[in-house]
């Protein structure tokens, strides 16, 4: 199945009240992990890539040529969406170019009004070769490749405004950050999700840092007109945690123990395993 844009599987998942998964991917294994749980759980999905990420992987190219000849050689059935994750004005376009079918211009620490026009020339840009836009309004707190916000609550002018440059799905602050969430995290801002819902329509809202935060916020959030979750941090943290226990086994000194095929292949199947858990939580279980 050829890459889709994110915008038709994403209005379903509005419509429909349920949450479609963006996990980041780091390199090839990364990569298959999740297409492998997406999979066997007949969810759509996006795989997205920090412009860090691609960088590390080889460049965005790389990335999509990885993307694209694993659906082909795992024959992917479900609905897959190459999204770029946090990319900045430059980034977006060379992703569109390359054959991204979903982009995220976060253009978040921009003064507003060059936020805005960027975004409407991504989104020209973008949709006239088929592909979907994520903008982001008030940054989301956390750290991420470099990438620092502040946590703030979006504005909700703003976010209509935002709307109004034409985009597919929108992020917006609400009490949620990348990363782990501190002990003393208040949550997120339930009467606020629901005051941007009411005045932004039925657009998929998109909730980054989708780490950590318990089962009940997810769905409740969902509920509220969330339909696209990022997830990265955890599966970051799987895949070490299950590395760190077969070399503490002192498995990769058994026999050929030491061989990447062997040695990784225990924290590749903790992220098939966490994907496939965070799409029943997300409910996109058979809605690909
Ligand atoms: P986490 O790393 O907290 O899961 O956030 C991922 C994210 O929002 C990517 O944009």
């Amino acid at each position: 199945m050829p890459l889709v844009s994110g915008a038709e599987f994403l209005k379903a998942a509005r419509e429909g009240g349920y949450g479609v998964g963006g996990f980041n991917t780091n390199n090839l294994e990364w990569t298959k992990s999740i297409l492998a749980a997406a999979e066997a759980k007949k969810a759509p999905v996006l795989i997205q890539t920090s412009m860090g990420a691609a960088k590390y992987m080889g460049g965005y190219q790389v990335c999509y040529d990885i993307v694209k000849d694993l659906i082909d050689s795992m024959n992917i059935t479900v609905p897959v969406a190459l999204h770029l994750d946090h990319g900045d004005y430059e980034d977006a376009l060379e992703c569109i170019e390359v054959g991204y079918s979903s982009v995220m211009f976060d253009g978040s620490h921009l003064p507003f009004e060059e936020n805005i026009e960027k975004a409407k020339d991504v989104v020209a840009k973008a949709h006239a070769k088929g592909v979907s836009v994520e903008c982001e309004v008030g940054s989301i707190g956390g750290e991420e490749d470099g990438i620092i916000g502040s946590g703030e609550l979006a504005d909700i002018e703003e976010c209509k405004q935002m709307v109004a440059t034409g985009i597919d799905y929108l992020a917006c602050g609400i009490g949620n950050i990348h990363g782990s969430y501190p002990e003393n995290w208040a949550g997120l801002a339930f009467d606020h999700l629901q005051a941007i819902a009411k005045e932004v329509g039925d657009i998929p809202l998109v909730l980054h840092g989708g780490s950590g935060i318990p089962l009940d916020q997810i769905q409740k959030a969902i509920s509220m007109g969330v339909s696209k979750i990022n997830v990265n941090t955890e599966a970051q943290e799987v895949f070490a945690a299950a590395t760190r226990k077969y070399i503490e086994a002192g498995k990769d000194l058994e026999g050929k123990g030491f061989d990447p095929r062997k040695l990784l292949a225990p924290g590749f199947t903790a992220i098939t395993e966490l994907v496939e858990q965070r799409i029943e939580w997300f409910g996109s279980t058979n809605k690909g």
